[in-house]
């Protein structure tokens, strides 16, 4: 039977949390963090990560020394993400919330830095709920502060297939449990969004174990993405096409842009 897209971006991270750090050791890996490490190094201060999931960048900051809150809507990605802040000893440095993101539960001005990493803001479907975030991060981020946004670059052109098989492996050797990911992927062009469907199959022995999902993304441009931000009271101060800090352009791989909180409020900007 068809599956209807989900609704809400926040849908199918919590089925996805067994799966997300053993698929992510094969995709993106760590790439990113020594990027988000120096912007937070820069920025000197209370950092806020939106969408924390399991830790996969609040640790290595934690571990650098840098103070790191992390929201989630998601209780069993945080759950792994508290797993290894306890192993890790870090408690002291990384604390995690659980709650949603376009309703901040924090003091004004309470962070230097807020950063979105790995398409977070992609998972906010509507245009009202990317309003919502923006204002809510406006309000947490000290005035001059910096707030630092990853678009998963191109998701329009991710060509549509069904049912391939994108991911094979050992999940632990010891023991012995193989996964197999089937992943099937459509645009939904008329409201600008894409759909991941994923079956992850387990196998241990004889045993065997399916759990089938879907995210959605919506498709943001970086241009899109810069009027966003102005509207919401923040000034664009870099648009960048690698880690490194290269410059940006449609065809690179990577997508960030960083602003600063201007002084002004988010709801004296005109409209765009
Ligand atoms: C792509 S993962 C990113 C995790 C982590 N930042 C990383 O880079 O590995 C997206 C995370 O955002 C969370 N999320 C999605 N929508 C949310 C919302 N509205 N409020 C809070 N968390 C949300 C999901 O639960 C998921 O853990």
């Amino acid at each position: 039977m068809a599956r209807k897209p989900s609704s809400e971006g926040h849908e199918g991270w919590d089925d996805y949390a067994p799966f997300y750090d053993w698929e992510n050791a094969r995709t993106l890996g760590r790439r990113d963090v020594p990027f988000w490490r120096n912007v937070a190094i820069n920025a000197g201060g209370e950092v806020l990560e939106l969408g924390c999931g399991t830790g996969r960048v609040a640790l290595p900051l934690g571990r650098a020394g840098i103070s790191l809150t992390g929201i989630d809507r998601s209780e069993p990605m945080l759950a792994r993400a508290r797993r290894r802040i306890s192993r890790s000893r870090l408690a002291r440095h990384v604390r995690l919330i659980r709650g949603d993101i376009r309703d901040l539960p924090f003091r004004p001005s309470a962070f230097s830095l807020v950063m979105a990493p790995y398409g977070l803001l992609q998972s906010l479907l509507r245009e009202r709920d990317l309003t919502a975030t923006l204002s809510a991060v406006h309000r947490v981020l000290q005035p001059g502060g910096t707030f630092g946004v990853e678009l998963v670059a191109d998701l329009p052109a991710w060509e549509e297939y069904r049912q391939r098989v994108s991911l094979k492996g050992w999940k632990q050797r010891k023991g012995g449990t193989h996964v197999t990911l089937v992943e099937t992927v459509k645009q939904d062009r008329a409201r600008h969004l894409t759909i991941f469907e994923q079956e992850f199959t387990e196998r241990r022995g004889r045993h065997k174990t399916s759990k089938t999902f879907a995210l959605t993304f919506r498709t943001l441009s970086v241009p899109q993405m810069a009027r966003r931000l102005t509207k919401a009271g923040f000034e664009v101060t870099a648009t960048l096409g690698d880690y490194r800090g290269g410059p940006w352009d449609p065809r690179a791989e990577v997508w960030i842009l960083l602003a600063k909180r201007s002084g002004r409020s988010s709801r004296s900007q005109r409209s765009i």
